[in-house]
């Protein structure tokens, strides 16, 4: 049974010891085999097994004080406390309406968050129902090939690319989940959309995982790869950014019904969702799709469609949330601030895409993820009713949108007992 007090120590027989503990050596030599965190999940049983009753933890006891008679002044003071609660609920009930979906607002509301309907952006809700049409966890995924693969297939030049992308996108998912569940969901005032928000945390935590499930399987330095964007400056270049922005806005003191501090916030919700996650995230596989496409590192890739489509609707649901600011709060945003943030945000991409792409691999270059970088940007400034930044951008890798479609690929759920909706229906260009 797994110790949920520590799940990574072995696991202990569940029954009595016998007049002979000394267990049998196979079962020694089993039980001391280190687990990896996968398999340690993987092996663990049904939390039914686990006593919620008992925390283990003993609180000491509470004693009566030995005088319970009350003091006549304190008995006053109470009994004025216990009148003021009653007039503050007395007038608390004279002042509830019913909530009016056109009370709500996206910022700076006043309707009752605590419930949901009627809704104002019934939109947001179906997000809500449409993400939880992608659901996967990357223990579905069979990861055997890619060890081979990595091992055995990939070139030194290829390695470094596989390795380079996740040690990026391992990082950029920490800071994507950061943002979206520190700065942006708490300044929501409607409920429908912090439901898609929360929604977006866990996948946020479940990209973290895919990576470092990646990792570990494939045999990577943990430690090394983790650090890697510290000490690597073209990687460290897009995580700087990423972190100004997310600085700007994660601020107790942020009062969005500050003209300045409101602008801050929609620049940093538009870098967050049409850059960091509708562009440098979008494109950002594509390294790995190509090659998938000759055949290497399959596992890998589809585990990256599906974090792919989750991207996809984080970026579109907050390019809406963005205009939606935008309207009922009349932002008017100043076009050379953003010309500067696509062109800070290019030069980054341009660094790492250099140095993830030092030397090209075979169906994909340096020049290709960079063009690549500005087609994607131009489809979210039009997303945005923006300009396009890089007007005549050309689109490098055509097959890059079927990689959110899945059109080509199997339906690994096939494989499973239980039976999950893929989405298959949705757009998720
Ligand atoms: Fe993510
Ligand atoms: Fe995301």
């Amino acid at each position: 049974m797994l110790n949920w007090d520590n799940p990574l120590s072995a696991p202990q027989p569940a029954s009595k010891p016998a007049a002979n503990p000394t267990p049998a050596p196979a079962v020694v030599e089993k039980m001391a085999e280190p687990q990896t965190l996968a398999a340690s999940y993987a092996a663990s049983e049904v939390i039914g097994d686990m006593s919620f009753d008992d925390t283990g933890i003993t609180l000491p006891e509470v004693k009566a004080p030995a005088d319970t008679a009350k003091d006549s002044l304190e008995e006053q003071l109470a009994e004025k406390a216990i009148e003021g609660i009653a007039r503050d609920q007395s007038e608390a009930l004279d002042s509830i309406a019913p909530v009016k979906a056109s009370d709500k607002r996206v910022i700076n509301g006043e309707a009752d968050v605590n419930q949901l309907a009627p809704f104002k952006y019934p939109w947001a809700w179906e997000y809500f129902l449409n993400a939880n049409k992608n659901h996967w966890t990357p223990l579905d995924i069979n990861m055997a090939q890619d060890i081979q693969d990595y091992q055995h297939k990939l070139s030194d030049n290829e390695k470094h690319v596989y390795e380079n992308v996740l040690a990026y996108l391992t990082t950029s998912d920490i800071l994507a989940m950061r943002n979206i569940g520190l700065a942006v969901m708490e300044k929501m005032t409607a409920p429908e959309l912090q439901i898609y928000q929360a929604r977006q945390v866990y996948e946020e935590a479940l990209h973290t995982w895919t990576y470092q499930h990646c990792i570990e399987t494939i045999g990577l330095d943990q430690g090394e790869i983790y650090n890697r964007y510290r000490v690597v400056p073209a990687i460290h270049g897009k995580i700087k950014l990423a972190n100004k922005r997310l600085d700007s806005v994660m601020r107790s003191d942020m009062d969005l019904r500050d003209p300045k501090n409101l602008t801050e916030f929609v620049m940093a919700y538009i870098f967050f969702s049409a850059i960091f996650e509708g562009t440098w995230f979008y494109n950002g596989f594509t390294p790995i799709f190509s090659l998938q496409r000759r055949g290497l590192m399959k596992g890998t890739s589809e585990q990256l469609q599906y974090i792919m489509r989750d991207e996809v609707m984080h970026a579109s649901f907050g390019i809406r949330v963005v205009k939606q600011i935008m309207l009922e709060n009349d932002v008017q945003l100043d076009p050379q601030a953003i010309r500067d943030m696509w062109d800070e945000s290019e030069k980054a991409e341009i660094d790492y895409a250099h140095y993830i792409l030092r030397k090209p691999i075979l169906g994909y270059t340096a020049e290709d993820h960079i063009e690549q970088y500005r087609f994607i940007a131009n489809r979210r400034a039009r997303q945005l009713g923006l300009e396009e930044p890089y007007p005549n951008a050309q689109n490098r890798t055509p097959w890059l949108d079927e990689q959110a479609n899945m059109k080509k690929e199997k339906n690994f759920f096939e494989t499973r007992v239980t039976e999950y909706q893929t989405g298959g229906a949705l757009d998720w260009g």
